[in-house]
């Protein structure tokens, strides 16, 4: 472990308003290393633990300003549009550290045909694809394809620019909504027509330095709106962490196959990369696994789960990214469970309500191991919180088995309520019939 008692304490800015961000917050609201904690926008939540600054929009313009007024020196950017238009670069500049990619390293997320060239360069396995920027090639590429088709748009769209299907004629609808309908603009011009994979899904967190890399411990998501992995897709219902699937001959064959021609061909190609960078995977029966997408910053809500496993210093492992020491920095690694359940507005993912008042916070948060991260909330006229988002909280539980950390994330969920909340009842289901099919 490394002595903090001499740490040189410094002010930090999170950029962003989600659970991801809280989840951040909290993190460093206990490291040894940071001294005043702001974010940016932020949330209620997150004001119980940074200052909170307003912040009209996430560029530099915005930023800057901030960063000298509060004598910041490190920014922590949460999510992916800002990294994409460059934000990261742009704070560089002006002598900020930052935690976060540039604009060419983002590119990993922010152009998938980008990133889809950059895995056939390394030899990286994912999805057969074709590039399409006319229903004619779009037609021709769904056509030699079996079910289920997956249709995604190139540029970002805020998790609503992928179409899982089983229906060609709806993967067809998808790519002309978006090729000639304009759904997503800009974003949605050039189209990725993709094999569909078949497997179990896997995210695996990297912190990186642009030199050295360290894994976080591996989570899974679940995307789907309803229990059983039913109904549309979401920015995510849930998450825990870690996974059985992902046992250590798993994660060789991720190491070797994946993430080291990952940072290898980063550094070849000269893209300058430090952050963390997400690899989310889709593991087949056979134990192999592929990439389905890149991400450049942390998931949500994988980083509630995986975040309050960390048994070091946050503020002291961002600092040594951006300095590029991350080799000098040691960590043990977990031997808790962590479990996320997404407490979502009623209607979400599609249209709903905002502005119903929550109760029961206050007897959550006494929960011992449970932590509620503010996700979509706000202050009402009369100073309560109430929602304002489509996934308002996650509910976090930590344990020493998965069962206990899910027992302990359903319990404070069972003390909260708003008017029409829904959240998934079977978080974690796969991991523990896992785990009792293959006692470790
Ligand atoms: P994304 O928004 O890019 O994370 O994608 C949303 C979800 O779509 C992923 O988490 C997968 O569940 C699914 N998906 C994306 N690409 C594929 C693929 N090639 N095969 C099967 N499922 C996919
Ligand atoms: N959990 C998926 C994402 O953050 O994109």
């Amino acid at each position: 472990m490394t002595d903090t008692s001499m740490a040189e304490k410094r002010n930090f800015l999170v950029l962003g308003s989600g659970a991801r961000e809280h989840a951040l917050v909290r993190s460093l609201s206990l490291s040894a290393f940071a001294d005043t904690l702001y974010c940016a926008p932020g949330n209620p939540g997150i004001g119980g633990q940074a200052r909170l600054l307003p912040l009209p929009a996430m560029t530099a313009e915005y930023v800057l300003p901030l960063v000298r007024k509060h004598s910041i020196h490190m920014a922590v950017i949460g999510p992916e549009a800002p990294l994409a238009a460059g934000l990261a670069d742009d704070l560089r500049k002006e002598g900020v550290a930052v935690f976060g990619p540039g604009k060419a390293g983002a590119a990993l997320e922010g152009s998938k045909a980008f990133a889809k060239k950059f895995m056939e360069r390394q030899g990286i396995p994912t999805a057969l694809w074709d590039l399409c920027t006319t229903m004619e090639e779009a037609e021709e590429a769904l056509e030699k394809r079996t079910p289920p088709y997956v249709v995604k748009a190139d540029g970002l769209a805020a998790g609503k620019g992928v179409f899982v299907t089983s229906s060609l004629e709806e993967a067809k609808e998808a790519a002309e909504n978006l090729l000639v309908r304009d759904l997503l603009g800009e974003a949605g011009r050039r189209i990725l027509v993709e094999d569909g994979l078949e497997g179990e899904e896997l995210t695996i967190l990297a912190l990186t330095d642009g030199k050295t890399y360290r894994l976080l411990p591996p989570s899974q998501d679940h995307k789907r709106v309803f229990d059983g992995d039913r109904g549309p897709n979401t920015g995510g219902m849930g998450a825990y962490s870690p996974v059985p699937l992902a046992d250590p001959a798993l994660m060789e064959k991720i190491r070797k196959t994946i993430l080291e021609p990952t940072f290898e061909g980063l550094r070849r190609e000269n893209i300058p990369y430090c952050g963390v960078l997400y690899a989310g995977l889709m593991v087949d029966e056979g134990g192999t696994p592929r990439v389905i997408e890149y991400n450049v910053r942390f998931g949500d809500p994988e980083a509630q789960v995986v975040l309050p496993l960390l048994e070091g210093d946050l503020g002291e492992i961002l600092l040594a990214c951006a300095g590029g020491r991350l080799e000098e920095i040691e960590w043990k690694e977990t031997s808790r469970w962590a479990a996320d359940v997404v407490l979502a507005s009623g209607g979400y993912p599609g249209p709903f309500e905002k502005g119903k008042i929550v109760s029961g916070l206050e007897e959550a948060e006494r929960g011992e191991n449970f932590l509620l991260f503010h996700g979509g909330t706000a202050l009402s006229p009369e100073g309560k919180i109430c929602t304002a988002g489509g996934r308002v909280f996650s509910a976090v539980g930590v344990g020493g088995t998965l069962e206990e950390a899910l027992e302990r994330a359903y319990a404070g969920v069972s003390l909260i309520s708003f008017d029409s909340m829904h959240y998934r009842r079977d978080i974690g289901q796969k991991a523990l019939i896992r785990q009792r099919r293959k006692p470790s």
